[in-house]
């Protein structure tokens, strides 16, 4: 297995230039298919690839015991920085591949496309066989991806900026500027399927300098139905597959696709 490298650059501008999102909104839903699938509340709930640990935090506060894990050192050391040491939240820096817990969890949860991260089939079966071996039995597995319909048609070969809020630098002739400025060019594959996301990140030092750094990340596209079969070659029930935060069916340009699993035991 090649080991997981990514997250550097990105890590420590992750989260300004993802602000929009509303992990608040989307715990909401969360706890809506916990409730609709579970027979209780569950104790313990992995946030897999949790990143700056976001969710986990968001799920810490309404009284979850919480574990994340991550590939990324980088990543976790932005969640230590939000404070998900102090909420209670386990932090493990490990590969969703090759992961170890402690004991078992009611719940899996994976956020933001992160199981797009994974490259090949087999590595997307090695990552929900420890998913399942690590759920309680009926416990379940909650995820998202991006869509066939937004690998090829949004990220596609396209080129953009993303930027932090902006902020007016004073004076008569002063303009607005963000702290971060990401350049993103994608190039996706249809062959292999995956996208290539090349990143240069500028973030504003302390003298009103930009540094530069630069990062390279894949994504692989899974249909719908390959991604159902491997659920079911790991031992998953499939619960659905929903768009928006609700119980919705998916529309045919939905960029990502919640799903839901059970682990049958
Ligand atoms: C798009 S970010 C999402 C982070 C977080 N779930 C969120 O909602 O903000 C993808 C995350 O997946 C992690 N990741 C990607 N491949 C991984 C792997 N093989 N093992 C562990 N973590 C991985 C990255 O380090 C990154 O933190």
């Amino acid at each position: 297995m090649t080991p997981y490298q990514g997250y550097h650059a990105l890590a420590r501008v992750y989260d300004k230039l993802n602000a929009e999102l509303d992990y608040s909104a989307w715990a909401d839903f969360i706890e809506d298919c916990f409730a609709r699938f579970l027979p209780e509340k569950p104790q313990y709930v992995l946030d897999l690839a949790c990143g700056t640990a976001r969710m986990a935090l968001e799920l810490a506060a309404r009284g979850y015991d919480m574990i994340g894990v991550d590939g990324s050192a980088d990543m976790l050391a932005e969640a230590y920085a939000r404070g998900a040491f102090g909420a209670g939240i386990l932090l493990l820096h490990q590969d969703m591949r090759a992961f170890e817990l402690y004991g078992t969890v009611g719940a899996v949860v994976c956020c933001l496309d992160s199981l797009n991260y994974l490259l090949t089939r087999e590595d997307l079966l090695s990552c929900l066989r420890l998913v399942h071996n690590y759920l309680d039995p009926d416990g379940v597995f909650l995820f998202d991806v991006n869509t066939p319909f937004k690998f090829e048609q949004i990220y596609g070969n396209n080129a953009y900026v993303l930027e932090d809020e902006l902020t007016f630098d004073g004076g008569e002739e002063g303009e607005e500027r963000a702290a971060v400025y990401c350049g993103w060019q994608n190039a996706y594959d249809p062959e292999s399927r995956i996208c290539e996301f090349s990143l240069s990140v500028f973030e504003e030092d302390a003298d009103g300098r930009y540094r530069r750094e630069d990062e390279i990340q894949h994504e692989r596209c899974y249909s719908l139905d390959e991604l159902r079969e491997c659920l079911a070659e790991a031992g998953f029930d499939f619960l659905g597959v929903w768009q928006d935060f609700s119980f919705t069916p998916p529309s045919p340009t939905a960029e990502r696709w919640y799903i839901g699993a059970r682990a049958k035991k």
